[in-house]
């Protein structure tokens, strides 16, 4: 290869590696803090108290339309500029497929100063209830790190855009305008669910059931889809598996 040609590859290929991350859309993820206690694992509750009875964020991830192979173009790109381990991760995990970007800048850390006008808000509507830590703050730097920093936003911008969502449309209240309120007993139908959910906000969303302890099935989260911007949500694209057993699911008291 003429040297000249070999740098212009070489120029194009740098182009690519730094450009926007390439993603089609957004899933907003709400969990239903009932169904994440509910369970054999069960919870344990923020610093700050026991959250509300409302749906709280998991998260706002980037996600393919369409998984990749792993020997995507980014990962041939990262290769052919010499990045030795992902040389190493694709001739370990070729055929394996990647549905979205995550970890895309382990130097870019949460900075409780740029989100310092949020944390409030973030407390009520992002609360950890993971036994691993009570500080909500490092489920928030844990997002950020996975799925933040794929976003092509700023930290502000991405809390602030996910708090704004949620805002937006409050799943618990139109849950309940449907007549889907939280029970010991009762259960709903999933077609009742996601009717409610499409019916209150205007789009299709996804949804996650899991199992409480005695292995019956009930509500645990919500996918709600989002335009690459943060801001609008979109009918979802796809489809996901719901881990529902059969159309009746519960939504356990919290
Ligand atoms: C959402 O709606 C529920 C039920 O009406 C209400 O209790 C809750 O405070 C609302 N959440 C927010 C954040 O406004």
């Amino acid at each position: 290869m003429k040297p000249v040609i070999a740098f212009v590859l070489l120029c194009s290929l740098l182009v690519v590696s730094s450009t926007a991350e390439q993603f089609d859309f957004f899933y907003l993820v709400q969990q239903w803090p009932g169904s994440f206690c509910d369970t054999r694992q069960g919870c344990c509750f923020p610093e700050t108290g026991k959250p509300a009875a409302d749906f709280g964020i998991h998260g706002l991830w980037p996600n393919y339309a369409k998984c990749h192979s792993r020997s995507s173009y980014d990962d041939l790109t990262r290769a052919a500029l010499g990045d030795v381990d992902v040389v190493f991760f694709l001739s370990r995990r070729r055929g394996k497929k990647k549905c979205w970007p995550e970890y895309c800048d382990d130097g870019n850390t949460l900075s409780p100063w740029e989100i310092r006008d949020l944390v409030a808000s973030m407390e009520t509507s992002w609360p950890t209830l993971s036994c691993k830590s009570s500080r909500s703050f490092e489920f928030w730097s844990y997002e950020w790190k996975k799925h933040g920093t794929c976003s092509n936003l700023g930290q502000h911008d991405y809390f602030a855009r996910a708090l704004a969502l949620k805002a937006a449309h409050n799943l618990t209240a139109i849950l309940a305008a449907a007549g889907i309120v939280p029970s010991a007993t009762a259960t709903y139908s999933m077609t009742g669910v996601s009717d409610a959910i499409a019916k209150g906000t205007g789009f299709t969303a996804n949804l996650e059931c899991n199992r409480d302890a005695d292995g019956e099935s009930q509500l645990f989260q919500v996918y709600q889809c989002v335009n690459r911007d943060g801001t609008q949500l979109i009918d979802c694209p796809l489809q996901m598996p719901t881990k529902c057993r059969g159309d009746r699911v519960k939504l356990p008291l919290f």
